[in-house]
């Protein structure tokens, strides 16, 4: 099969390129190659390439959102309506990447978010991601919308991709522990969207591994999976609050997401997020 991914130079793309490049013919699109805010380019792109499926990657992230509002709405909104139509005209199908700041995250303790649940976003990014998941269906409907949430794999700078390698070197880790969520090794995340693909089930997954945690939750059990005592964890772990974090854009506290089509669809669930983040780390982020 002939798949086009745009960001491929981001997290989610750069593996889904590699992870689907043994078996299918994959075409890598990074910013640079096709900016998705341009109509015109993307047209031609789509029709000149024929691919079968689109692998939507490429976003605009959560605080530049916040400051460039006109952008993410291009970028967030306006990108993926151009990539669904031309989809569409071309006969693709097309898998689009949403999140969970699609929710509030109110209030905490609350029941994992479903299909079922009104989005409410609370940020620019989220406002723009739902536009963009609504923009999809109108264009596209051969459309998967994949809401995920808090992907972490290697090669990206975030504090879930290498909070590990902080406490293996012994640096100091600010970690925050009062904003939760479901958390999603990206190997986890591409496989599970490849089997929802292949159903023909077209509709809003929410793809996640199973659980919740806060960063802090997250970096201790990094810890514990490197075989450190929780004294020499403690020694490197600063814990800190979102509130004090002081960012350009407000988070959702508490957005843990439960995917009922999956369910429809006989899947089994998402393994526990401890042992994905163990392969992760056993790893070596390697992969
Ligand atoms: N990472 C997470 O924790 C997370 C959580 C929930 C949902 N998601 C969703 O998952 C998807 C992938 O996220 P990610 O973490 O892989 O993002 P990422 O690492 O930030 O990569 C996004 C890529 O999009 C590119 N891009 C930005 N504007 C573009 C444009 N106008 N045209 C073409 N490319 C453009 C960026 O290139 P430049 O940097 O060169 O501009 C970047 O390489 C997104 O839909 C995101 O909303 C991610």
């Amino acid at each position: 099969m002939k798949i086009l991914v745009t960001g491929a130079a981001g997290l989610v793309g750069s593996h889904v390129v590699r992870r689907l490049a043994q078996g299918h013919e994959v075409l890598a699109l990074e910013h640079g190659d096709l900016d998705i805010s341009d109509r015109a380019a993307v047209r031609r792109c789509l029709f000149d390439e024929k691919p079968a499926l689109i692998f939507h990657c490429a976003m605009l992230q959560v605080d530049d959102s916040e400051r460039l509002p006109a952008q993410a709405q291009a970028v967030n909104v306006a990108g993926p309506a151009f990539l669904a139509e031309a989809a569409n005209d071309i006969g693709a199908e097309i898998v689009h990447f949403s999140t969970q700041y699609a929710f509030d995250g109110e209030p905490v303790g609350r029941l994992p978010y479903t299909i079922h649940d009104e989005p409410n976003p609370l940020n620019v990014y989220g406002r723009t991601k739902v536009g963009g998941e609504g923009a999809v269906f109108a264009a596209c409907p051969r459309s998967f919308v994949v809401r995920t949430s808090w992907v972490y794999g290697s090669g990206k700078n975030s504090f879930l991709c290498t909070v590990h390698d902080d406490l293996r070197a012994g640096r100091k880790v600010r970690a925050i522990d009062d904003i939760w969520s479901s958390t999603t090794y990206v190997g986890d995340l591409i496989d599970r969207v490849m089997t929802i693909r292949a159903t023909g089930r077209y509709g809003t997954y929410h793809v996640v591994n199973n659980g919740i945690c806060s960063y802090y939750e997250f970096a201790l059990e990094a810890g514990h999976v490197l075989g450190l005592t929780r004294a020499q964890i403690d020694l490197v772990i600063e814990i800190t609050h979102e509130r004090d974090m002081k960012r350009v854009a407000v988070r959702p506290r508490y957005t843990p997401l439960r995917c009922l089509l999956s369910e429809q669809l006989g899947l089994p669930p998402m393994r526990d997020w401890r042992a994905a983040l163990a392969e992760y780390v056993g790893s070596g982020s390697m992969e």
